[in-house]
């Protein structure tokens, strides 16, 4: 696919016309990230303002004792990179490409100018950054409320919500993040992690199949 193919799978750009996709292509550019490249840090300086072509993109946060906070994992048809261009403070968080990955940069000035020419864009921007604070506070509430069990069932049912696909017999299947991804996502051990999901396997509500987890149809109905 060229530039102007790809934007136009972006949800953030699709209202744009095609004169504006075209002038839009020419400022943007295209990289490639392999597996566990750093994006950017946590409190750099940022100029560019990312989308997702292909691949993941894992925005994490460290704690003071080291450990690593998932804050989210985007992928293709996603942006990151725009609160240092809104507010001109530095990242807040750091992004790593989880799978290889493929991006779209866009400089702060170019990004900046579409933004003013555009309520389209701007009115998509504001949407998305109000559905990732309702997820923030949903991820609030799972970290203050529930038992790291509870927490465990969230993040299945989150995820299979998220990225989840139909199989034809109603089940559920979605990729199998590693237990680290999930403890890091809900701030418990691996270890942990390791012993609710056999303790949820065994009660029959998921299963493992490969590189998938899969849950019955009415999942969130058992864990909710
Ligand atoms: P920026 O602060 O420039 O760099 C880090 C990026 O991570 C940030 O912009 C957002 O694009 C993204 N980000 C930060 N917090 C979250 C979150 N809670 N959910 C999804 N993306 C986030």
């Amino acid at each position: 696919m060229d530039e102007e193919e790809l934007l136009r799978t972006v949800p953030i750009f699709s209202e744009l016309t095609d004169v504006d996709i075209t002038s839009l292509a020419r400022l943007t550019n295209r990289r490639r990230y392999p597996k566990d490249t750093v994006v950017f840090f946590e409190n750099e300086e940022g100029d560019f303002f990312f989308t997702i072509v292909d691949g993941r993109i894992k925005v994490t946060i460290l704690g003071d004792d080291g450990r690593e906070i998932i804050l989210s994992v985007l992928g293709p048809g996603d942006f990151f990179g725009e609160m240092a261009l809104l507010d001109n403070e530095p990242r807040s968080a750091t992004a790593i490409a989880v799978e290889d990955s493929e991006l779209l940069s866009l400089h702060r000035t170019d990004f900046q100018s579409v933004l003013t020419d555009n309520r389209s864009i701007t009115a998509a921007l504001i949407k998305i950054l109000t559905a990732r604070l309702r997820r923030a506070n949903h991820q609030i509430s799972t970290l203050a409320l529930l038992d790291v069990y509870g927490r465990v069932a969230r993040v299945i049912v989150d995820m299979a919500r998220d990225e989840g696909k139909r199989l034809k017999d109603g089940r559920i299947a979605f990729r199998r993040a590693t237990h680290q991804e999930i403890a890091n996502r809900i701030g418990t051990t691996r270890e942990t992690v390791t012993r609710m999901l056999k303790d949820l396997e065994r009660q029959g509500l998921i299963h493992v199949e490969g590189r998938e987890i899969v849950v019955q149809p009415d999942f969130e109905k058992v864990f909710d």
